[in-house]
């Protein structure tokens, strides 16, 4: 063996290496003897050799040992093949062979979650980005397209159920008490969209005509005792397919469509053809243990899975760097169809919120990468904020500018040209600009530029003539390896307020393409008050010179909900920036607008709760060159406890006057919930004497988990009895149900509270902690890590539990250990201790012998 494999650096995959296979394989045939312990596969693959070459064919495998190969019905002898790095080289003499191989898996110790495993008694798949590798020799790329067929037996009464992709063909009993199903998928497919289930499984059933006449057979699939729990999700697939119809002209193409929810998942969801797998977090509601932001989340992953049936399956990606063509396109084809199903204003502001707490940072950090990145070590690092919802946000500035119909054209001519192929992010932008009509040469640059551009907007009025000139500045800040960068093509929605009468004359799109330019605009008596980057029209940050009674002003009048949400942030952004830099600031000014926000009568009660929130602390991190955890905490709790005492009455009387009878999910009853939650939390942070009982009250009396889990969030932040017995009581409750019993992990994760670093410490040592499930390595310490008061918490203990998590985490799951290095790797922002202890930390984890190469990855760029 060579002692240096381990330290030895993992190769680096560059874009510009990509090379049309060697080999093609039309067809594959598997047979699956499955069993938790052991479980034997035989592939068959029919391969033909691609182009006049003599190169060998190679079938990736991931520690794969082959215990037969066989080419056109021959056994080989061991000296016909060799291993390289796992994958399994033969050389072929004709242009078209047969290709067998056996192989043993033990799903039952398979602990990454990738390939075959067990999770819960059952049998499930994971493939994408390179788990077929670990089940079969096979060229593991995503350009590969083949016809599967699948041929699974188990023993009966542990795996009454077997499921594969495609449509079931045939079944039948087996001797031992086994039986056996065979599936076929019709359409060819990557690897990567590979699925099987097998186990005691229930079924909602349902069915959907799709718009040509044609029934499907709907099957969501879980533990018959979760089947309660399952109708949301079935309303949200039925709802996904009719969409995707009615917006795209997209039908689904199998007879059956089926989910399957398991409770060890290393992300979301996946979209293998024709049998989803979820994260059963992504699946299961009800309202005594789902959140209605769990509802929203069970909406939006059920039909992003769904809808990558187009945009991700019968168009799919021709290698890994085009991910974003499938992610970024089937984020905002998800984030419209909620939307659609409830508020665009107040979807449009979440949205907005996410890509700012999970993308704007990592494009700033070590980390950044382009949405179409040009290299990667582990591929499974790269399913990152940049890739889906940076990648959404390019395909929304498309879609700003050609406008629907346009849009809608683009769309057609891109699944038409490409369906059946493995596209890349060229050929979208190229239908985009061949179907609509557009030349996006310049705007291009989204794919290929790292880093949040900057946006600087200086307004002047000059009363003799009438004009404003807008002048607009942008820069887009250097990146690891992209230290000069091009102006972009930024497309910027703006309105200019008459302070008089609060209306503008009409919305225009401004095209910004240079370093520096100015627009002009005639007929203002008056100098207006300027409304820019509506909607979020451009993934930018805006600088601008307004005054704060300037956003008061749009936070009172700007008819753009988002432009109207955003004013007000910016307004407190503006005063807490103030406080952390120790000035006396205005604090009126926010206790006002959020007074007059709260007593609007005409505003939606779910935009009200959202626009008067506070920004987090990770936000106000953001808005800083050094962040200083302790002040911004410190400067938003005085800001938080002013409006809450300041307005009091008025959270009293809101949180009475929502309290609700009957639960409902109707957009009016969340709506409710929401606010009635913020007033809960402004009041309580008003230091009321009677705060806490009010929250415990809620706590007790709610009948949906919305209102239970704000209450015990609230409670978590302070120091009372209520606050034990609470917690005491969500544990007792949900004890056995590890899906709400994350959030007791998380509510104290998230807690503003100066003991929650240690609270960590004993989380991490309770009987329920398990680094087996990836859930509940997230409810702790995901949570936790973003948690900036806590997790940067002086003493430097934050960043070292969680890097002893990445370690001990790093041999069982690597992807799970791999996604909780990035908040370790921010020091350049926190102070020299802080830099410090979080460099110590990064080389500790660096130091371990055996890494593996998707944490070495990401602690290596960290520490660069
Ligand atoms: N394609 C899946 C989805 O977006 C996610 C797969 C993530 N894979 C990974 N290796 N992280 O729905
Ligand atoms: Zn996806």
């Amino acid at each position: 063996m060579d002692i240096h494999a381990s330290t030895a650096s993992p190769a680096v995959i560059r874009r510009s290496d990509y090379r049309a296979p060697d080999w093609l394989v039309p067809d594959i045939a598997l047979r699956f003897e499955l069993d938790a312990a052991l479980t034997t596969v035989r592939a068959t693959l029919s391969v033909t050799r691609n182009g006049q070459h003599d190169r060998p064919l190679r079938l990736d495998g991931d520690g794969l040992v082959p215990l037969e190969v066989r080419v056109d019905g021959r056994v080989l002898d061991q000296a016909e093949w060799h291993l390289e790095a796992g994958a399994l080289i033969l050389t072929l003499p004709n242009d078209a062979h047969q290709v067998e191989t056996l192989v043993e898996l033990a799903p039952e110790r398979n602990s990454k979650l990738m390939g075959l495993y067990a999770s819960g008694g059952l049998l499930c798949t994971q493939c994408e980005a390179e788990g077929f590798r670990r089940i079969t020799f096979f060229p593991d790329r995503p350009d590969i397209l083949s016809r599967y067929s699948v041929h699974m037996s188990a023993a009966k009464a542990r795996f009454p159920i077997l499921l594969a992709n495609g449509d079931p063909v045939e079944q039948g009993e087996g001797d031992n008490g086994r039986h056996w199903a065979v599936w076929n998928d019709p359409y060819p497919k990557p690897c990567y969209l590979f699925a099987l289930v097998a186990g005691d499984l229930a079924c909602n059933a349902d069915r959907f005509v799709t718009m040509s006449g044609r029934e499907v057979q709907l099957g969501i699939w879980v533990k018959e005792a979760d089947l309660p729990r399952t109708a949301h999700a079935m309303q949200a697939l039925k709802n996904s397919m009719a969409w995707d119809e009615r917006v795209y002209g997209r039908e689904y193409d199998l007879d059956v469509f089926n989910i399957v929810a398991v409770a060890d998942f290393n992300f979301g969801a996946m979209e293998n053809k024709g049998l989803n797998i979820f994260n059963s977090r992504y699946i299961l509601a009800d309202p005594d243990t789902a959140t209605d932001i769990d509802y929203d989340g069970v909406e939006g992953v059920v039909a992003h899975e769904y809808f990558h049936n187009w945009s991700g399956n019968r168009v799919t990606c021709r290698d890994w760097f085009q991910l974003s063509l499938k992610e970024g396109f089937t984020v905002f084809r998800d984030q419209n169809f909620s939307a659609d199903m409830g508020s665009h204003a107040v979807k449009r502001i979440e949205d907005v919120r996410i890509l700012r707490a999970g993308q704007f940072p990592e494009d700033s950090g070590p980390l950044a990468h382009p949405v179409r990145p040009e290299s990667y070590m582990e591929i499974s690092n790269f399913y990152t904020a940049t890739i889906y919802n940076k990648g959404a946000e390019l395909i929304r500035m498309i879609a700003l500018m050609l406008g629907p119909e346009r849009f809608r054209a683009g769309c057609d001519l891109y699944f038409d040209r490409h369906d059946g192929q493995a596209a890349t992010c060229e050929d979208f932008v190229r239908a985009m600009e061949d179907g609509g009509g557009i030349d996006l040469g310049q705007f291009r640059l989204w794919y290929e530029q790292a880093g949040t551009p900057r946006v600087r907007a200086l307004m002047a009025h000059d009363p003799a003539s009438g004009t404003v000139e807008l002048a607009l500045t942008q820069s887009v800040p250097p990146t690891p390896g992209q230290p000069e960068k091009q102006p972009m093509a930024i497309p910027l929605r703006v309105a200019l307020f008459d302070r008089a009468t609060g209306t503008h004359h009409g919305d225009e799109l401004l095209k910004l393409t240079q370093a520096e330019q100015r627009f002009t605009f005639p007929d203002f008596a008056a100098a207006p008050v300027l409304s820019i980057n509506r909607d979020f029209s451009a993934p930018v940050i805006v600088d601008s010179d307004r005054s704060q009674a300037d956003l008061a002003f749009l936070s009172a009048h700007d008819d753009d909900p988002f432009a109207r949400y955003e004013a007000m942030q910016q307004l407190m952004v503006n005063v807490l920036v103030g406080r952390i830099g120790g000035q006396s600031a205005d604090d009126a000014a926010v206790v006002d607008a959020i007074r007059h926000t709260l007593t609007d009568s005409t505003l939606d009660p779910a935009f009200v709760a959202e626009a008067i929130r506070l920004p987090s602390e990770a936000y106000l991190g953001d808005q800083m060159h050094m962040v200083d955890p302790d002040a911004i905490h410190a400067a938003r709790d005085a800001l938080q406890h002013r409006i809450g005492a300041e307005l009091e009455p008025l959270w009293r009387d809101i949180h009475a006057r929502l309290r609700a009878n009957g639960f409902s999910l109707s957009p009016a009853a969340k709506g409710a919930r929401k606010l009635r939650n913020a007033a809960l939390h402004y009041l309580v942070a008003s230091g009321a004497a009677d705060g806490p009982a009010i929250a415990f009250d809620q706590f007790s009396q709610a009948d949906n988990m919305t209102e239970r889990q704000a209450a015990l969030g609230t409670l978590a932040n302070g120091e009372s009895a209520e606050r034990i017995a609470a917690l005491d009581i969500f544990y007792n409750r949900y004890r056995a149900d590890p899906l709400t019993l994350d959030k007791w992990f998380q509510t104290q994760a998230f807690a503003f509270h100066p003991g929650t670093v240690d609270l960590i410490e004993e989380l991490g040592r309770h009987k329920d902690f398990t680094l087996t499930n990836p859930n509940r390595v997230r409810a702790l310490y995901g949570a936790f890590s973003g948690n900036q008061w806590a997790f940067h918490h002086r003493s430097g203990k934050g960043y070292r539990l969680v890097a002893d998590c990445i370690l001990a985490l790093d041999p069982i799951n690597p992807q799970t250990a791999a996604r909780l290095v990035p908040p370790l790797g921010r020091w350049k922002r926190f102070g020299p201790e802080r830099a410090g202890l979080m460099q110590a930390e990064l080389r500790r984890i660096l130091d371990r012998p055996g890494l593996s190469k998707d944490v070495l990855e990401q602690v290596r760029k960290s520490l660069d």
